[in-house]
């Protein structure tokens, strides 16, 4: 009997197809993918990938985002419930009335977000990207959609611009609070605190860092220093100890579990691509629509 692992790889040749994996899917997924990384790398490889299949081991707005940025493929969710509730969390009408009051508005929508709310923003950013986007951006005033959490970093960082926040949040990263990065650090006080910027402001305010999953693992493992406490979902805990094996990382009051991530399994990647379930299909107006803000993103990063 095959194991799982050998199955998957046997309907990977059968079908042409990759898996591209975020660092917050459980670890046997990690270990399966043919790329791991944060959104912002994902999206990049979405774009020239030739295989004929792409299995998304994420929630299902990276699956849409990938299946936007390459039509031509088929791309398959593990999972298609898995879902990023940030990614709704934004308004239409909303977007609207911003328009109207600020003439020179830009709308910057994080990738966490919907095809449907994509289609009204000028610019999408990631959480790699969006301090040097929004800095760049001609525009003084500015919508950030859907996290707030990552706007206000964002304003802290282009004093410059009048960046005008929304209500939507991260539910993993929101309950990070400072006591529980003070707790760690009471019982490592040598260790660095690196964290993601969808955590409260308050939070930031202790970090020695502040990055993407990307940024975090490789802000880790080029310092000099031993113990750090991860501010962020627990997946990345997998690719900072495979880098790092002679360094200690610590999570925050237990570690911080995305249920859409978590709902990943290799049983789920396999039957996917046995029978052929879960396929990512968007409209092609919409596509059209929700790709310009994508690749506006790609091209202004480069
Ligand atoms: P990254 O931009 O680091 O991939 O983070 C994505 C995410 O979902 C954070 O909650
Ligand atoms: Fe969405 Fe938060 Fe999960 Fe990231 S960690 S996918 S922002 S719910």
């Amino acid at each position: 009997m095959d194991s799982i692992y050998q199955e998957i790889e046997a309907l990977k040749k059968e079908h042409n197809a990759v898996i591209l994996a975020h660092y917050y899917v459980p670890e046997d997924v990690q270990a399966c993918a043919d790329y791991i990384g944060d959104s912002f790398y994902l999206s990049k490889v979405a774009t020239r990938l030739e295989a004929d299949m792409i299995v998304f081991a994420g929630v299902a707005f990276m699956g849409e985002s990938a299946k936007i940025l390459n039509p031509s493929r088929t791309v398959l969710l593990p999972e298609p419930a898995a879902d990023c509730p940030m990614a709704h969390m934004a308004d239409p009408a909303k977007i609207r009335a911003m328009r109207e009051q600020y003439e020179d508005l830009a709308v910057v929508c994080y990738i966490n977000s919907t095809a449907e709310l994509k289609k009204y923003a000028d610019i999408c950013v990631t959480s790699a990207n969006a301090v040097k986007i929004v800095r760049e951006l001609p525009n003084k005033n500015i919508f950030f959609i859907p996290d707030e959490n990552l706007g206000s970093y964002v304003a802290a960082q282009v004093p410059e611009k009048n960046i005008i926040l929304n209500d939507g949040y991260c539910y993993v990263h929101k309950e990070v609070v400072p006591e529980q990065i003070l707790k760690v650090k009471e019982l490592h006080p040598d260790a660095e605190v690196l964290v993601h910027p969808e955590c409260p402001a308050a939070v930031l305010e202790l970090a020695d860092f502040v990055g993407s999953t990307s940024a975090i693992i490789q802000y880790a493992s080029d310092s000099p220093k031993r113990e750090f406490i991860i501010g962020t979902e627990n997946g990345v805990m997998y690719e900072l100890r495979e880098k790092n094996p002679d360094k200690l990382f610590y999570p925050v009051a237990g570690g911080q579990s995305c249920a859409g991530m978590k709902s990943i399994t290799l049983a789920k990647i396999r039957d996917c691509m046995k029978n052929h379930t879960g396929e990512v299909t968007v409209e092609e107006d919409l596509r059209e629509e929700a790709n310009r803000p994508l690749v506006h993103m790609l091209e202004a990063s480069k």
